[in-house]
């Protein structure tokens, strides 16, 4: 039978370093907020239910969690008393018993399934507890561990720690994997005779030791189990979770040319053979299939892209664009809810929102959809192998069927018929030698300006 197993994600936090007005959970990391990271990391660890402490912006942060594990459990921690209150918070949801209790802090944002699973794995062999650690030059702040054998022994915090142990680097992350059966007896016994006042998670070990229990280490890096405390170690955090995907996705074989240039969200998705230019920024809700060329300095966000397409350089692709195979979106466009079938060409200076573009059509330099008129928005709907000349102006609704051809320069308000030639323009005039004649007046009145005095 596999361990059953609650994540108990601790949000309750103020985050007023981060100086804003929405909870410091609740800042994005690739997009999805910090407290988001934690729960997807949990789940992929095999947890079976997940818990959240919230305190301020409980609604905003309840609803975060719940965009990525709708059946979690919410509880609100009123006083923020220290983290094993926080824990307790949670007894409801702990009380029905699992065989794993993991601990996790919501502003740590980079924590890996598998270290979570390692934790879990120590709890297994028949830990009572297992602490993560890891090891920093610079261990000021942190709960340090105390070891003796192979054993943790206890978690000093920084402000009561002595001369010696302050010098110990090995520091305490935050996450815990406790045994399900003994968690609430040993929080139970924690209490707040210390230098904060606060009921420390981290006196848990040992009370766990003085009941005969074992306590282990395992060590992550550094850089994962960072926590963000203010928009500085947001960014710090962001750019790592940057060059993980980075690596990520050039060993699942995409080509990223400079992929220090490239950004991408949490749930970019890539497949085999994509190139990828400098300077391409993937918002929320790209899917890319194999074969597609992203050309430099181009934005997507809310696009598919089908096998073999083309987009850029300098192609923004917002919301609800679909591109069909081997279709283009060129230089200096912008898409909005969009479908280009398969073959079908933009490539430049165009806005197409709220449209279909059918199979092999060709729009033509600068063409626009005129989707909104101040209130509404509508849609145009061209069909397949259409000729759209440069500078068309198409006002929505309106629709343009099959194989029509248009004339460059057109403001199309009415729907053509399939295979129909439409010109919206004022006709052409010519008059021979006009020019001549107009240049000879410029002429003569640049000359009148020059001779009269200042
Ligand atoms: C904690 C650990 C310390 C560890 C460090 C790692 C304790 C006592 N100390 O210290 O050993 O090295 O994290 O960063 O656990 N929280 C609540 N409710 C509370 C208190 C805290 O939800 O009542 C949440 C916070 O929002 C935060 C997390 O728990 O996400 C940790 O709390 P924090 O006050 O930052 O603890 P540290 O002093 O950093
Ligand atoms: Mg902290």
């Amino acid at each position: 039978m596999p361990r059953t197993c609650l994540s108990v994600i601790l949000a309750a936090g103020e985050g007023t370093r981060m100086k804003s007005s929405r909870a410091k959970v609740l800042h994005e990391v690739a997009g999805l907020p910090m407290v988001a990271h934690a729960v997807l990391a949990a789940k992929a660890a095999g947890t079976d239910a997940v818990a959240l402490v919230t305190g301020r912006d409980a609604e905003a942060v309840e609803k975060a969690a719940r965009a990525v594990a709708p059946q979690s459990t919410v509880h609100v921690q009123a006083e923020r008393l220290g983290t094993a209150h926080a824990v307790l918070a949670a007894r409801a949801s702990i009380e029905p018993g699992f065989d794993d209790l993991l601990i996790l802090f919501g502003d740590t944002p980079l924590v890996r399934s598998q270290t979570l699973e390692a934790a879990r794995a120590v709890l297994a062999e028949g830990a009572d507890i297992c602490v993560v650690g890891f090891r920093t030059a610079d261990p000021t702040g942190y709960g340090r561990l105390i070891e003796r054998e192979g054993d943790v022994i206890a978690i000093r915090e920084e402000k009561d720690a002595s001369a010696d142990e302050k010098k110990i680097g090995f520091c305490n992350a935050g996450i815990m994997a406790v045994r399900g059966e003994t968690v609430l007896s040993l929080l139970d016994a924690v209490g707040n005779n210390n230098a904060k006042g606060e009921y420390y998670l981290t006196d848990i070990v040992a009370i766990a030791r003085e009941r005969g229990g074992v306590v282990k280490a395992i060590e992550a890096g550094a850089e994962e189990v960072l926590g963000v405390n203010n928009r500085v170690e947001l960014a710090a955090v962001e750019a790592i979770w940057q060059d993980r995907k980075r690596r990520e996705a050039m060993l699942a074989g995409a080509t990223l040319i400079a992929p220090e240039t490239v950004f991408f969200s949490f749930d970019t998705a890539l497949g085999l053979d994509v190139v990828v230019e400098p300077n391409v920024v993937f918002g929320l809700g790209v899917v890319v299939a194999d074969g597609v060329a992203i050309h430099a300095f181009s934005h997507l966000e809310g696009a598919k892209l089908a096998r073999g397409t083309s987009v850029g350089p300098y192609a923004r692709l917002r919301p609800g664009t679909d591109l069909g195979e081997g279709a283009k979106v060129g230089n200096f466009c912008e898409t909005k809810n969009a479908r280009i079938e398969a073959g079908a060409k933009v490539n430049h200076l165009s806005y197409i929102g709220d449209a279909r573009i059918g199979s092999n059509t060709n729009v033509g330099a600068g063409t626009i959809t005129c989707n909104y008129d101040g209130l509404n928005k509508w849609f145009t709907d061209i069909g397949a192998n259409v000729f759209v000349g440069s500078d068309t102006a198409l006002v929505a609704p309106v629709s343009v069927a099959d194989g029509a051809f248009i004339g460059s320069g057109s403001v199309i308000t009415e729907d053509v018929p399939a295979d129909a030639l439409a010109i919206a323009r004022s006709r052409q005039v010519v008059k021979e030698g006009r020019a001549v004649e107009i240049r000879a007046r410029t002429a003569a009145m640049k000359a009148q300006k020059s001779s009269k005095p200042a």
